[in-house]
């Protein structure tokens, strides 16, 4: 009886074990403990049920119908400094990891990064990580968006992170990224490149004017040349490229129907206001601030320039008309 009982008690534990849930299970405990017990996941104890619907708190968990877990957010976690809770990577059916306002952690992203080959999503955001090694992302078929943005990444953006077929959202704003953006980062699927925030230079490169790409945010680096190839990209959404060192002749730009928002404030742009910028009904918001623009600034049929949008024109070498003071036009004394 006892024996029978022993050996169905040592089935049920070894199919537990082979079973992968049971080691999730024991993988969340691990990554607790490399977090350093955080107050915040006190309700992750021995035996607890992490796939059954822990859908709010600091530490999120869903799982596959296979009892393996496909999401992990870690937010808000008060740990004490420790790196990058390397058991994560034991979790291989992960599709979603979210570690965000996790300061403490410092370090690399380490390599065994690698081996979450299932991962769609990645984001790690408001944390001291401080290095994005080279190779990573290698094996990271399915990865879509990459979120990087507000952590404390020095160094260059990595080559590897080109070799990501999927990918159509990177974002690196809020970083200490220094030299250039690499040419082929930009390929296959790609429509939201969000840099801002950064220390880049060099130029845009020209290879994205055949790109899919909708959405460049490269506010706040010290980026050169002329990038205006884009004004008339297919498909192009969003530009924002304030408060750069770019310098460009504006008269002759052209501009695609589908550019909705154009920030340009803050840069060495100089020639005039193109009249396609305001004959184009797409647009919502513009920004020139702060350049040496020149000449009579285009009207707007249908929607005048109000006063309120002075600001957008401000600071340039010597725009008139409304909604700036009217050009000074020589003419017959009164
Ligand atoms: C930029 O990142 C730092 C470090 O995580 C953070 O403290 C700061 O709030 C971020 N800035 C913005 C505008 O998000
Ligand atoms: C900008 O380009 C226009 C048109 O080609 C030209 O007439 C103008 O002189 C240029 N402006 C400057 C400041 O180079």
């Amino acid at each position: 009886m006892s024996i029978i009982f022993f050996l169905l008690l040592l089935s049920s534990c070894t199919s537990s074990v082979l079973s992968a849930d049971v080691n999730d299970g024991l993988v969340l405990l691990k990554i607790k403990e490399q977090l350093g017990n955080p107050q915040e996941l006190s309700n992750w104890v021995d035996g607890f049920q992490f796939c059954g619907g822990l859908t709010s708190g600091n530490g999120q968990v869903q799982c596959t119908s296979t009892g393996r877990v496909k999401l992990l957010a870690l937010q808000g976690i008060t740990a004490p400094a420790a790196p990058f809770p390397e058991a994560i990577c034991d979790l291989t059916e992960l599709e979603a990891l979210i570690l965000s306002f996790v300061y403490n952690l410092y370090g690399p992203i380490p390599s065994c990064i690698n081996q979450l080959s299932n991962l769609h999503l990645l984001d790690v955001e408001y944390t001291g990580l401080s290095s994005l090694p080279e190779f990573l992302f290698l094996n990271h078929q399915k990865l879509t968006n990459l979120i990087l943005s507000s952590n404390a990444f020095s160094g260059s953006i990595p080559a590897s992170l080109s070799t990501i077929p999927n990918l159509y959202h990177l974002d690196l704003t809020n970083n200490s990224l220094k030299g250039s953006i690499p040419p082929d980062l930009v390929r296959g699927q790609y429509t939201y490149l969000y840099l801002s925030d950064n220390r880049l230079t060099g130029e845009i490169p020209k290879s994205y004017q055949w790109t899919p790409l909708s959405s460049i945010y490269v506010r706040n680096n010290k980026l050169t040349g002329d990038p205006s190839f884009l004004f008339s990209k297919e498909n192009i959404f969003w530009i924002d490229l304030s408060n750069n060192n770019f310098e460009f002749n504006l008269s002759n730009v052209e501009i695609s129907e589908t550019l909705t928002y154009l920030y340009l404030g803050f840069n060495k742009i100089y020639g005039n206001i193109p009249k396609s910028i305001a004959s184009s009904d797409h647009f919502i918001n513009l920004d020139f601030r702060d350049n040496k623009l020149c000449g009579e600034i285009p009207q707007r049929e249908g929607f005048p320039w109000q006063p309120s949008d002075a600001s957008i024109f401000a600071d340039n070498k010597c725009l008139c008309g409304s909604p700036l003071p009217p050009c000074y036009k020589a003419g017959p004394a009164p």
